[in-house]
């Protein structure tokens, strides 16, 4: 007997991430460009394992009380130490956020799920850019919402000009009520690598604040502390003057950057009703994050242990990140693909030559299953899948031995399609 509820599976189909991330693991003949696993040697296991010792061997707070339920928003003590460096990063005033204003999630995909479930009804609009994180967009499908893409300049950021055109339009068009938010991801991108620019930031704040926060505006800062060698000027939304008014959402996570098993991510919000709401939904999802992750991730921020990490996590992924870029190299450049190197994250962003198309379904992903190497095929993360010619190829998960093979994998196959035309 099949279910005959009417409303199952009209709007989710098979999630590409878990595909992905599933031949990742079930294929290890495939070496995987694709995955935006972490480098699994720099793991912190010995930083993990002297902080359950901590907690273990410490009476009051002990590994007890960390093992027990927690709060539904999150632990207090790691809600102000993140907010002090965000109020860091921005170079605003120490007290300038409120750790009330923030909740702790299962990763940050679940705070941008949550915010987009209490935001938004079906068929109601979301702006995002020119490509963008290709899970946010399948959650946007997943909720009946539509993503629309917003016009970007050459140079990666949101052409804001462009964008009060698109918002003029939809108001004539009568489609502005449906628009709820803006979605940009700010730093070392996931997929392009762009950090967006402080004008760019203004720009877009500056127009949103003349709609009566009647839309939201959503920053996903997942990779901020990612940058290889200095880190971006520019200041998050929470710093920014001009969307000082706006209901604003700023999501990170320390997943990327600490230990991706452990889950913890966060999300600051300005509106309180937007947020108590988002705070209802994890109460009915999950009544708080795992608590013994969370005070993990709070032990390794209170003490040195989380800054030594990111210190050389930085230099490991630039040296990866230069390992890749190189192997790939001439050959592949000659044969007419592009891209630049990026300053941050975890991914390069690769266009091929003559439009050739790198979808699933396309010649040039059955070469590179043929090779055995995977990449993230670019139409994903581009709302209405429309340009079909980018490939994301990330070099977290390998290591330096494994990256080689898998750019002569990837080139083998880009050589064989060039042949073959
Ligand atoms: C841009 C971006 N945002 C959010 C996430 C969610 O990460 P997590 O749930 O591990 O915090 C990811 C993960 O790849 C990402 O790339």
């Amino acid at each position: 007997m099949k279910l005959s509820l009417s409303a199952l599976g009209r709007r989710q189909r098979p999630s590409d991430i878990s595909r992905l991330m599933t031949t990742a693991l079930e294929r290890p003949d495939m070496l995987s460009l694709a995955a935006g696993f972490t480098d699994n040697a720099s793991l912190p296991l010995h930083d993990v394992c002297d902080i359950v010792d901590a907690f273990a061997n410490d009476g009051e707070t002990g590994l007890r009380t960390v093992l027990q339920y927690g709060t539904n928003q999150g632990r207090e003590k790691l809600r102000s130490s993140l907010v002090s460096r965000i109020e860091k990063m921005d170079s605003t005033e120490v007290g300038s956020l409120d750790p009330s204003r923030m909740m702790i999630t299962n990763g940050s995909q679940q705070q941008l799920y949550i915010a987009i479930q209490t935001l938004c009804d079906p068929g109601d609009i979301v702006l995002v850019e020119q490509p963008t994180y290709f899970v946010f967009l399948e959650m946007l499908e997943g909720l009946g919402v539509d993503a629309r893409p917003m016009p970007m300049l050459e140079s990666g950021d949101v052409d804001v000009d462009g964008l009060e055109r698109v918002l003029t339009s939809m108001k004539t068009g009568g489609e502005f009520e449906r628009l709820k938010a803006v979605y940009l991801v700010s730093y070392y991108a996931n997929p392009s690598g762009h950090t967006v620019s402080e004008n760019a930031k203004r720009g877009v704040a500056k127009l949103l604040s003349k709609e009566d926060g009647k839309v939201a505006f959503i920053e996903d800062a997942a990779y901020r502390e990612l940058y290889f060698e200095t880190p971006s000027e520019a200041p998050g939304i929470l710093g920014i003057e001009e969307a000082a008014n706006l209901p604003l959402l700023y999501t990170s996570t320390l997943t990327k950057p600490f230990a991706s098993g452990l889950k913890v991510g966060f999300g600051y919000c300005t509106d309180s009703d937007w947020l108590k709401s988002m705070l209802s939904v994890k109460g009915q999802q999950d009544f708080g994050t795992s608590h013994f992750s969370q005070a993990i991730v709070e032990h390794a921020i209170d003490s040195e242990v989380y800054d030594r990490h990111l210190s050389d996590l930085r230099r490991m992924y630039l040296k990866k990140m230069i390992c890749l870029d190189e192997a790939l190299g001439d050959r592949l450049r000659n044969l007419g693909w592009k891209w630049t190197r990026p300053s941050g994250g975890l991914y390069l962003w690769a266009r091929s030559p003559d439009g050739l198309e790198t979808d699933f379904d396309s010649a040039f992903h059955a070469a590179c299953s043929g090779e055995g190497v995977m990449y993230v095929p670019g139409d994903l993360c581009h709302a209405n899948r429309d340009p079909r010619d980018f490939a994301r190829l990330s070099f977290g998960v390998l290591n330096e031995e494994k990256l080689l093979e898998a750019a002569d994998r990837y080139f083998l196959a880009a050589d064989a399609l060039n042949s073959a035309v």
